[in-house]
């Protein structure tokens, strides 16, 4: 083994360049709009050209350009689905491309009204060079089945050499009114080194398979440890990592972890810049920082692919962390069979931060005809070398399909019961197609960020159904606003999906994604539970909610933590009681409170969170016996909350709006460090969408209720904006929302404040323990911010961001507020600069966990989601 390891080690090294690579510019880029009139840019800023009038020969007698009636909300943008070619004989595009690299070709469906055409009568092949790309493909069936409004499929076309690309499409010919359609076609030259070292056979490790002649099909393409990156951060390629959290099978999901800035990486020369994009390599997850738990558990991905096909699986790996040889060493799994004993990543690149990629090949066979086909990947520490740490890494998976005697093609995949239903509901004609995929956009939406059928089953319950032909909700051309990272890219249904094979296409398979949220944290039987609490014993109750009763508790012999217990009576509690699990379990960040486990037992639902030393925010400002909090600490809370609501709004690839911001649910720990707590209510929304809004029936606390949700029902997060506005106001005042017993005018802190700061007597309302130590020019920041916060109308509200940017540039004030009063720089750095702030806070490091290497990377405190990287 050793010697071994040393000739890894010498032979890479060697191959190390100095000189950093340039960046890769492809010879042929073609980015081609079909059945546009003109060339137009996308919404990351592409210029697609229009294929009418351009010089892309077309050959075919029969085909027509056309528009999309409906724009799908989850369109990333207008270019190029809205527009079509749609082929009702054999017809084909012929590019004049170099003929001697291999090209990328991406085909963009999205399955829509056309002309009086209806989408499901659209079946079709596609073929290019003689291999059967597609067959009998129907874009609808597809995206129906992977919960999308549009599809995207990436094929490795190996070189031509005449020269030419020639994509063919033909019309199923069972069906005479079938026709075939496409919407966007890219074609973009592959360098060399993509593809040109042999991969090693999974179970023959001495057999090479070569991979740079065959057509490959990519299935999958994911970021491990880290979040979408997006075709436009992908040196030239224009390839989509996806984030992999939903893939990870079972319990375990380790732990993410991302380089600092100021950490270089080195490509050496065999792995190229544009292998994978640098913040695929800077950021991974690992096992976790416990070997009792790691050599007890395999770090697992599930993939569902199409059967009787062979696979390449190309791992991409950078060590972030470790130095040495022998520190971090593990076998790779694929499909229970072992691909890798004893792989160890500064042994194949020398050193930290240095890129390397391993390819490995398997068939997949046809286990159970008519079942799911997955492909795992799996991770173990190895023990045989007995290495430093009992761990594994992994940066980035890419999973190809090889072609077979010239095909491609796999079935269409099975639609899931669900969405069975929804179409036979809504099954008077296409004329209803439309408010399917208003069900299909919701899903999309929700079940993209949560994992779980749960909950977006219950958002479907509380959404009031939208008609899409209501003029008020057009839905239509407010999309193009560029969030590239709200891409609809989950499934969400629950079971047996044959979910399948598109690159954009997340298949969480079925047992998996119901079970994932729950095998996230622990589980706890009603016997512990009653062990913890003495049998629910009233002295160890500390809150009470609308919820039920939340109890002090011990357990594991010592662990404090706060078990809340539900009223058992309430039909309501048991959703938000689902909510939570779901939310929280995927939720890790410094700022918002921990779910440690449930109790789902014997009628009792019952959550378990770390322990909150100091209370509710709420217990230290009125009506308390416990000693005023300081202006400086107050402020320290306000940021604090700032930032786990901002992370909870921008942190994932979709806005999480908590509905209920009071100071009951932000608590304190013994620390003093602020967490939002109480995510029953909580709803997914739109990302970043200025015009978005989720419809909802209106929930929340009064003296705290955003007055444009309840008078228009509409959520956005500039809600919680609103209700953190009062919180404000609460922390500055030292009084309720709500004082009944006050004269009218100032019975709602919102009115009575607003009033106040506006007349100028602001001042006569601070709490009096802390009026006089509020530097002014601070006071004035704080109170400018709340009440932006309290605009009637939300558009106007700064986003949490702003608002935490401006906290704690209230902080600095007041910090300086010895020195030398306010330097000039306030001006400038005030305007709008809020939005580039805040976000580095989130990936906060942790303390490091056991490993003593550890405090070189920031760990990202979410898992599943990572950390940041732009
Ligand atoms: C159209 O293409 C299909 C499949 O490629 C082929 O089987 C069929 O013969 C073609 N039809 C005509 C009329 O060329
Ligand atoms: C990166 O920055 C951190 C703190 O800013 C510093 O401790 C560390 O030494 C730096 N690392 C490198 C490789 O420059
Ligand atoms: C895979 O091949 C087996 C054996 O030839 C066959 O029974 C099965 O139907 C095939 N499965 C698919 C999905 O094509
Ligand atoms: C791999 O092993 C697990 C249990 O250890 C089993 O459930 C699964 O079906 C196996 N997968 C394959 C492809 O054999
Ligand atoms: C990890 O996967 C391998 C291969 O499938 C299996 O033999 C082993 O039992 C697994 N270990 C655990 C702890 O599940
Ligand atoms: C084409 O696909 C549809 C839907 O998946 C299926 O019902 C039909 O049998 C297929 N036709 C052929 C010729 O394979």
């Amino acid at each position: 083994m050793e010697m071994k390891i040393y000739v890894f080690l010498l032979s890479s090294f060697l191959l190390i360049s100095l000189c950093s690579p340039a960046a890769y510019k492809p010879v042929d880029s073609i980015f081609l709009s079909c059945g546009a009139p003109k060339n137009d840019k996308d919404s990351q800023g592409r210029t697609w050209l229009g294929d009418v009038g351009n010089k892309v020969p077309i050959s075919t007698s029969n085909s027509d350009t056309v528009r999309a009636e409906v724009q799908d909300a989850s369109l990333p943008s207008q270019v190029p689905y809205m527009s079509a070619r749609i082929f009702t004989s054999n017809s084909s595009y012929d590019f004049k491309v170099s003929a001697d690299t291999k090209h990328y070709l991406r085909l963009h469906f999205y399955p829509s009204v056309y002309n009086d055409l209806i989408p499901q009568r659209a079946f079709f092949a596609v073929s290019v060079a003689g291999v059967t790309l597609l067959r009998n493909f129907s874009a609808y069936i597809t995206a129906q089945a992977l919960s999308q409004a549009y599809i995207v499929k990436e094929f490795s076309i190996p070189p031509s050499p005449t020269g030419k690309l020639t994509v063919v499409f033909s019309p199923a010919q069972e069906d005479k009114d079938s026709y075939a359609f496409v919407n966007g076609i890219e074609v973009i030259s592959i360098p060399d080194q993509i593809y040109s070292s042999p991969a090693s056979m999974v179970g023959f490790a001495s057999q090479a398979v070569d991979i740079g002649s065959t057509a490959l099909q990519t299935m999958y393409r994911i970021n491990a440890g880290g979040q979408y990156v997006p075709p436009e951060n992908d040196a030239g390629l224009s390839r989509d990592w996806y984030d992999d959290s939903l893939y990870i099978y079972g319990a375990g999901f380790g732990v993410t972890f991302s380089a600092p800035s100021n950490f270089t990486l080195e490509y050496p020369e065999v792995v190229p810049v544009y292998m994978a994009p640098p913040s695929v390599y800077r950021t991974a997850r690992s096992m976790g920082p416990d070997p009792k738990i790691n050599v007890n558990y395999n770090l697992t991905w599930m993939f569902q692919v199409d059967a009787n096909f062979t696979y390449v699986v190309r791992f991409h790996f950078c060590e972030l962390i470790m130095t040495k040889i022998n520190q971090r060493v593990f076998n790779i799994y694929i499909n229970n069979q072992t691909a890798q004993a004893e792989a160890d990543v500064i042994g194949w690149a020398s050193k930290r931060g240095v890129p390397i990629y391993k390819d490995y090949v398997i068939p997949v066979l046809d286990v159970a005809p008519g079942k799911d086909v997955d492909l795992s990947v799996a991770l173990q520490p190895s023990e045989t070398t007995k290495p430093e740490f009992l761990d594994a890494i992994l940066n980035g998976l890419e999973i190809f399909k090889m072609s077979d005697a010239g095909n491609l093609a796999g079935p269409n995949p099975e639609p899931s019961p669900m969405m069975a239903e929804a179409e036979k509901k809504n099954s008077r004609g296409f004329a209803k197609a439309n408010s399917i995929s208003v069900t299909r956009v919701l899903l999309v939406v929700l079940a993209g960020g949560i994992v779980g059928l749960g909950l977006a089953f219950l958002l479907c319950v509380f959404m009031p159904k939208r008609n899409r032909n209501d003029s008020n909700n057009k839905v239509v051309s407010t999309m193009d606003c560029g969030n590239s990272g709200w891409l609809p890219l989950y499934s969400g249904h629950s079971t047996t999906t044959g979910s399948k094979s598109t690159i954009s296409g997340k298949s969480t398979t079925s047992t998996h994604l119901s079970s994932l949220a729950a095998s996230l944290c622990r589980h706890f039987s009603i016997t512990e539970i009653k062990q913890a609490t003495k049998k629910f014993d009233e002295s160890l109750v500390i809150g009470v909610g609308g919820f039920g009763k939340v109890y002090k508790g011990i357990i594991d012999g010592g662990t404090k933590v706060a078990v809340k217990r539900s009223n058992p009576s309430s039909e309501q509690g048991m959703n938000e009681f689902q909510t939570e699990i779901e939310l929280l379990s995927k939720l890790r960040h410094k700022h918002l409170v921990s779910l440690i486990g449930y109790c789902e037992e014997a009628d009792e639902m019952i959550l378990v969170y770390d322990y909150m030393g100091n209370g509710t925010l709420r217990e230290h400002l009125y009506k308390t016996s416990n000693p005023p909090l300081s202006w400086k600490q107050r402020l320290e809370i306000c940021i604090g909350s700032a930032r786990g609501l901002h992370y909870l709004h921008t942190g994932a690839k979709y806005t999480i709006i908590h509905r209920d911001v009071k100071t009951t649910n932000i608590l304190v720990d013994e620390k003093w460090v602020a967490k939002v707590s109480d995510f029953g209510l909580s709803k997914t929304g739109p990302m970043g969408a200025n015009e978005g809004h989720v419809s909802t029936v209106v929930k929340g606390s009064f003296g705290y209720l955003d007055p444009e949700y309840f008078r228009r029902q509409q959520l956005t997060e500039k809600s919680d904006v609103y209700s953190f506005g009062v919180v404000l106001f609460e922390v500055l005042c030292g009084r309720p929302a709500l004082n009944p017993n006050l004269p009218k005018e100032q019975v709602s802190l919102a009115d009575w404040a607003l009033m106040c700061q506006r007349k100028g007597t602001l001042d006569e309302i601070i709490d009096p323990f802390i009026r006089d130590s509020i530097n002014p020019e601070c006071l004035q920041k704080f109170a400018d911010t709340a009440e932006k916060c309290l605009l009637d109308q939300g558009s106007l509200r700064p986003s949490m961001g702003d608002v935490l940017w401006n906290l704690e540039f209230a902080m600095q004030m007041q910090d300086n507020s010895g020195t030398a009063g306010g330097d000039g720089g306030d001006g400038t750095a005030g305007e709008g600069g809020g939005n580039g702030h805040g976000d580095g806070g989130d990936g906060e490091s942790v303390a490091g966990g056991g490993n003593p290497t550890l405090d070189f990377v920031n760990i990202s405190l979410v898992e599943g989601i990572g950390g940041r990287e732009n």
